[in-house]
């Protein structure tokens, strides 16, 4: 079972609040294609969407082969797998990959990382090269269009079949140039082709029931082809893994798009309050001596104790994660030195209230930030790429405040 490319994504780049569900479709279409016993995919330029690391990482979790002969590293080095050789009932059969060459490198991320060589020039060196090592029956995927495919045909490269993804193809009929057999299937997995090659021989395509014989093609001596398209339909039944993954992974698509409203991305940056003069911040244990039941359930909280998280994972020295795991990290009032946390460790009071300074020097007589009820300051924080399951209503529920059950 082999794939064209351009399976992962649907565009060259996503935007950043796409980024989860997109990690999400990948994973679970890696992992469907895992157990459909795939064998290998080329790579085109929207499985390129999240970067190369991104791919490259995602290999490891693919059972089947990532194939690309044209994606280059700075010395002229593939970074892929450029071809595999299979045994298959005693026939060997080459199987290469090559991405389209006129793909939009500026829009994928990364992409200094990797230049993309010329389509026509690297199938024909593979091509070449398989032949010499001794596979009998050559398969191109490709993210290429339909009149480059007829161009790789026309050279008499000793290619066989052209499996073809490209954005702009729609399943089509299977078409031959020259010696070359060449179907377009649907980008994203839509349909599945499935192309019988049997090598029978005149007398064995003669002796074939006349419905099939009809249906299919020879080429040469030897080959008999025979193609069919199974396009996915509603009535098809789930399969019994696959259809529970599918489910999962539509739930927790549906959670996240309760959270779109994500503006500010970073605590540290302009998602911090509008510090009053002379506000700064005083830590949960002041707090303490007037709000001892609210204290009290805090301390429950995984809040209390979002520092500890952090060393477990001997992260606490990391700038990357320290602003929503403390209080006040880089805020006027808080803490600079990611070494001297001491006080202002884990997510407090003050965190989600703003800084209490001038409340706590007014025994309670000036307000705290009002503006919680919106829930406005958790995705400050709470943002998807760290809280794909955040949920607004069933989180807000408990973490402080009159409407949570007091314990
Ligand atoms: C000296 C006692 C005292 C301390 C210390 C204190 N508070 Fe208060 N706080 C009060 C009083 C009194 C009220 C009630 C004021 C009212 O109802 O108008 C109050 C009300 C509140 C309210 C609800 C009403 C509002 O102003 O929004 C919040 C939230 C609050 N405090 C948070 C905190 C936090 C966070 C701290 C620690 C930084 C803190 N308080 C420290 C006395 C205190
Ligand atoms: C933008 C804010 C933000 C940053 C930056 C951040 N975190 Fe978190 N982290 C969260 C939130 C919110 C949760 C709670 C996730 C949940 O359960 O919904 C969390 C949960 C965690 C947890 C406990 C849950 C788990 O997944 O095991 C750990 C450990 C953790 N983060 C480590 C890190 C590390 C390490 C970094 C830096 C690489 C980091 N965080 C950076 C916001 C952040
Ligand atoms: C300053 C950053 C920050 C803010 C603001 C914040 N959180 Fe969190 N929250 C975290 C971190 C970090 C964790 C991870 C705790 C851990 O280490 O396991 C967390 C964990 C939680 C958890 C526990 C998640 C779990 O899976 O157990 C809930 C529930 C939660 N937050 C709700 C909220 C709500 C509701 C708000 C707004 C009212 C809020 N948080 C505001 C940083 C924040
Ligand atoms: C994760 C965010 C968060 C943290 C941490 C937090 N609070 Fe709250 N607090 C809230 C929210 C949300 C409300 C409810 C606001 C509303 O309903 O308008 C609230 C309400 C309150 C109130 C108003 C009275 C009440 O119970 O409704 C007080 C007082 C208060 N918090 C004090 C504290 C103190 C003291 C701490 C630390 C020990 C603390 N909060 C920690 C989010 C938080």
């Amino acid at each position: 079972m082999l794939n064209g490319g351009n399976l992962l994504f649907s565009r060259e780049s996503l935007k950043p609040e796409k980024v989860i569900a997109g990690k999400l479709l990948a994973d679970l279409i890696i992992s469907s294609y895992n157990k459909m016993g795939c064998d290998a995919m080329n790579i085109g330029a929207y499985d390129l969407a999240l970067g190369i690391d991104f791919l490259r990482k995602k290999e490891k979790a693919a059972k089947f082969k990532f194939l690309s002969a044209n994606i280059l590293d700075s010395h002229d080095k593939p970074i892929f797998r450029p071809s595999i050789v299979q045994l298959i009932n005693g026939v060997k059969v080459g199987i290469f990959g090559i991405c389209d060459d006129k793909l939009k490198l500026d829009k994928i991320p990364g992409s200094h990382k990797f230049k993309v060589a010329n389509a026509l020039e690297k199938a024909e060196e593979t091509a070449l090269r398989l032949q010499a090592e001794g596979a009998d029956y050559i398969v191109l995927l490709t993210t290429l269009n339909t009149r480059f495919c007829r161009r790789i045909g026309q050279r008499g490269l000793p290619i066989d079949l052209i499996v073809g993804s490209s954005k702009r193809n729609r399943i089509s009929l299977p078409i031959l140039v020259d010696d070359t057999y060449i179907v377009h299937i649907e980008r994203g997995g839509k349909s599945v082709g499935r192309l019988d090659v049997s090598f029978l021989g005149p007398a064995g395509v003669e002796a074939l029931p006349p419905e099939v014989r009809y249906k299919g093609k020879s080429i040469g001596e030897n080959l008999f082809l025979l193609n069919r398209f199974l396009p996915l339909k509603i009535a098809m039944p789930d399969h019994p893994d696959i259809g529970p993954m599918v489910k999962k992974v539509e739930t927790k698509l549906s959670r996240l798009r309760q959270v779109k409203a994500t503006k500010s991305m970073s605590i540290s940056g302009g998602g911090s309050y509008r510090v009053a003069a002379g506000n700064s911040y005083m830590c949960a244990d002041t707090c303490n001596k007037c709000h001892p039941a609210q204290y009290r359930r805090w301390k429950k909280t995984a809040h209390a104790s979002t520092y500890s998280s952090l060393i477990k994972q001997e992260k606490h020295f990391d700038v990357e994660c320290i602003a929503c795991h403390t209080l006040g990290y880089e805020q006027p009032g808080g803490f600079v030195d990611i070494r001297q946390v001491g006080k202002f460790a884990n997510v407090q009071c003050e965190s989600c209230h703003g800084p209490g300074r001038l409340h706590v020097e007014a025994e309670g007589k000036a307000k705290m930030n009002r503006d919680l009820a919106g829930g406005e300051m958790c995705l400050r924080c709470h943002i998807e790429e760290r809280s794909p399951e955040f949920e607004l209503e069933t989180y807000f529920h408990n973490v402080c405040g009159s409407n949570a059950d007091a314990k």
